[in-house]
Parts: C-alpha cells; sequence; structure tokens
C-alpha cells in the first residue's frame, strides 16, 4: 500500500504539471481525487490493514491527499494566469494603426436660415407651431375665408386626395392660424414653420414642395404699425441693421388690408440685376391685418381683438441670406454644395 501511495504521488504529481488548461485539470483531479479516484480506491482498502499499520498508513495517506491539493491549486492558478495572458495578446489593440475618418453631418443651410428666424421670435415671446401636411380644406381655404369657387382652391394648383377636394396637401401654413385660434385664448404669438405643396414645374425659382413661416399675432389694439414694425425688426437682425424694406399693396382672402413686402435686393442694391429680374427688390412674404370674418368663424370677437400675420417662403429667406442663385441647389443635397455654409 505504501508503494501504491508513493506511485500515485508521482504520477498524479506529473500530471498535473503537464496539463494544459483547467478542463484538463479538473479531469485530473475527478480522476485521482474523486468518489471512484484512484486514491479514493486506496483509501477504502485501509480497513483491511491491521489496527498497527494503520496510524502510520492513514498519516501517509492524507499526506498525498494533501500534496495532490495543493498542487492542483498551484497549477490552477498558474492556469488561470497564462490563460489570461493569451486574451490580453489576442484582444490587444494596436492603438498605432490611424483611425478611420468620420465625416460629420452637416446643418442645411435652410434649417441654419430657419433657427435663426425661430431664434428671433422666440425672443419676441412667439410660440412655435407644428401641424399637418395632410389638411382638410376645410382649414387650408375655408376657416381661411376663401370659398367656393376661389381660384386657389383650383385643381390645377393643389394635391387633392379626393373626388370632394376635401383632404388635400396643404397649399401654404396659413392653415396654422386656424388651428392656433382653435386651440389657444388670445393674446396669441405664434411662428408655424412647414412643408407645403402646390403643382408647380421645378425650376430655379419653383419646386412641388417647399417650405414656409407662418406667423400671427391676435391681441386687444394691434395694428398694421405692429406688422411693420416687427417685419423690420427682424428683417434687421436677419439681413444686417439698414436693411430696406417695402410694403405693397395686395389681395389674401384671410386679411384686410393685405400687402407683400419686398427687402431691396442684396445683389445689386437697389439698381437692378439677374438675381431681382432687374427689380432691384425681391418679395419675401405676404401679409396683412387678419380678416374680421376669419376671426369670427374661430370665435374671436372682431369688436375686442384684432391681429396681423405672414407667410413668408422659408427657401426664399435662405436664398436671400446665403446669396444662393438656384432653388434647386437646396434640394439637391450635394455635399459640395452644403459644405459651403
Ligand atoms: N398664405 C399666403 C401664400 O401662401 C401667404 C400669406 C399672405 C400668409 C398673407 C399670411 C398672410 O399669413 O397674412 O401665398
Amino acid at each position: 500500500m505504501k508503494e501504491q501511495l508513493a506511485s500515485i504521488r508521482t504520477q498524479a504529481l506529473a500530471a498535473f504539471e503537464a496539463a494544459q488548461d483547467a478542463a484538463a485539470l479538473d479531469a485530473l483531479r475527478v480522476q485521482y481525487l474523486g468518489k471512484k479516484g484512484e486514491l479514493t480506491a486506496v483509501l477504502k482498502q485501509m480497513g483491511k490493514l491491521s489496527a498497527e499499520e494503520r496510524p502510520a498508513m492513514g498519516q501517509l495517506a492524507n499526506e498525498v491527499r494533501a500534496a495532490l491539493e495543493e498542487a492542483i491549486e498551484r497549477t490552477s492558478k498558474q492556469l488561470a494566469e497564462k490563460a489570461l495572458e493569451e486574451r490580453l495578446k489576442a484582444e490587444a489593440l494596436d492603438v498605432t494603426i490611424p483611425g478611420k475618418a468620420q465625416k460629420l453631418g452637416h446643418k442645411h443651410p435652410m434649417y441654419i436660415a430657419l433657427d435663426e428666424i425661430k431664434d428671433i421670435f422666440v425672443g419676441m415671446g412667439f410660440t412655435i407651431l407644428d401641424g399637418p401636411e395632410v389638411e382638410l380644406s376645410y382649414f387650408n381655404f375655408d376657416r381661411l375665408n376663401a370659398e367656393e369657387g376661389h381660384p386657389s382652391r383650383d385643381w390645377s394648383d393643389t394635391f387633392y386626395f379626393d373626388e370632394d377636394s376635401k383632404v388635400m396637401l396643404r397649399s401654404q401654413t396659413s392653415p396654422m392660424q386656424i388651428h392656433a385660434m382653435d386651440t389657444m385664448k388670445p393674446p396669441i404669438r405664434i411662428l408655424a414653420p412647414g412643408r407645403v405643396y402646390r403643382k408647380d414645374e421645378v425650376d430655379a425659382t419653383h419646386s412641388p414642395m417647399f417650405h414656409q413661416i407662418e406667423g400671427m399675432v391676435i391681441d386687444k389694439g394691434v395694428t398694421m404699425a405692429d406688422l411693420k414694425g416687427t417685419l423690420n425688426t427682424v428683417i434687421e437682425q436677419l439681413y444686417g441693421k439698414g436693411t430696406v424694406t417695402r410694403f405693397r399693396p395686395h389681395h389674401f382672402p384671410f386679411t384686410e388690408p393685405s400687402c407683400e413686402m419686398d427687402i431691396q435686393c442684396h445683389k445689386c442694391g437697389g439698381k437692378g440685376c439677374p438675381t431681382c429680374k432687374g427689380e432691384g427688390w425681391i418679395e419675401v412674404l405676404g401679409a396683412g391685418m387678419v380678416h374680421p370674418n376669419v376671426l369670427r368663424m374661430s370665435g374671436i370677437d372682431p369688436e375686442v381683438y384684432s391681429g396681423w400675420a405672414f407667410g413668408m417662403g422659408l427657401e426664399r429667406m435662405a436664398m436671400g441670406r446665403f446669396k444662393i442663385a438656384d432653388l434647386r441647389l437646396i434640394f439637391e443635397n450635394d455635399v459640395r454644395f452644403l459644405e459651403q455654409f
């Protein structure tokens, strides 16, 4: 039995030494120390020994078991260290390899202009509103005092979804005036930018989809002077102090009186050039005093309240702001163009 124990000890220690990984080592532990292991088998024979032999043999067996257990623990630690080292080596990052350059996105010039405009109006106490692009003709026309038969309702100008001309892509942001009056109480100051749609052929100044910014103020004692003062202030903040504007009489069904505002051409300073088509002026928006009919239909008493409104073309503002000559550049999204701003 003594020899048996000695041989188990040598064999086991050598085997542990040679184990390549934790799984192999564990298998060896079972092989020697497990319930059916080799050392356990020897220990089971202890009972056959004589009373004199037993203590010495018992002690030896315990020493062998302790030696094996100690060797397993040590080897297990070494294997774990080795495994970690190998993993670190395999996962090492070579920080000297140059990175792949990431191209950063860029804000579109039209949105740069829009954000500037929003900032100016928010600073004046306006609330920014968002609304539906698929609109009822009820809001796009009826409530804006453009009754059945008004030329702007024509099928040749408007994208309708149904035969009855009830559902449409909004042709202007003006229905946002109505949504504002239906959901807010005066005093109202809103700015509503968004897409609008018209059956226009694409050219240097037209697109079937473009953007407008609607603005409206409703309060007691609001006059045309407020309209002119506010819009002149905004234009000076956008285009610089001393930018010259002019207001021309015009007609819109939802304002009375109505006007259009022009700014003096930034290219030629009013002398006339290709940018302003020789006019010296560039039209930037329509505006006016909100029509009493529109106020009444929205449940606001025109004897108590008055208001002004405007609708400006956002592309045109951006083109003026950044001196862009062709509207199509704004929609083509050519990075060589976009990167210039
Ligand atoms: N909605 C008009 C258009 O698309 C622009 C406009 C004119 C808006 C006068 C207004 C306004 O709010 O008061 O041509």
